[in-house]
């Protein structure tokens, strides 16, 4: 069974969406190996977003993911790394497609005009072993295949 890792965001933990999204992961099959609400610090969103730290648009960015606790997890499931990115939608909401989370959950830009899209899910094999160890530790990483 794949694993990945996935983040319910500040605005969907502040809109009550967690049970919704938790569910659609449950119907579609995906079994949960962690769950945990969590308030992270700004070092450890620059390493899980390391990528973008340089990016005009990451310290707005930031202040949307530090606005209030994030649900973490690791689900696992058949081919569940492109099948969650495929149920997440696009990184835009107002891209994504109707029946996708950020589709159907995510709301306007913030007052700041930063997207807010609801969910994170790891891109690749590579990105999922590393999210885990980063937000679980070495010992969930190595059951990472
Ligand atoms: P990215 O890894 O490109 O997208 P995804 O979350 O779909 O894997 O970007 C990570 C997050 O960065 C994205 O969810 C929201 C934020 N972001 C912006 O705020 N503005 C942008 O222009 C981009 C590309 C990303």
């Amino acid at each position: 069974m794949e694993k990945t890792f996935f983040m319910i965001k500040p605005d969907g933990v502040k809109r009550g969406l967690v049970g919704d999204v938790l569910a659609r992961m449950e119907k579609r099959g995906f079994t949960f190996d962690q769950l945990q609400l969590v308030t992270p610090t700004k070092e450890q969103f620059d390493q899980h977003y390391y990528q973008l730290v340089d990016k005009p648009f990451y310290p707005g960015m930031m202040d949307y993911m530090m606005s209030g606790p994030i649900l973490i997890g690791i689900i696992s499931g058949y081919e569940v790394i492109e099948s969650w990115r495929t149920m997440m939608g696009k990184t835009n909401p107002k891209e994504a497609a109707p029946g996708t989370i950020r589709s159907d959950f995510a709301q306007a830009p913030n007052d700041k005009g930063e997207m807010m899209n609801v969910v994170h899910g790891s891109d690749s094999r590579d990105s999922a072993k590393r999210e885990i160890e980063l937000w679980f530790g070495k010992e969930a990483a190595e059951e990472v295949k």
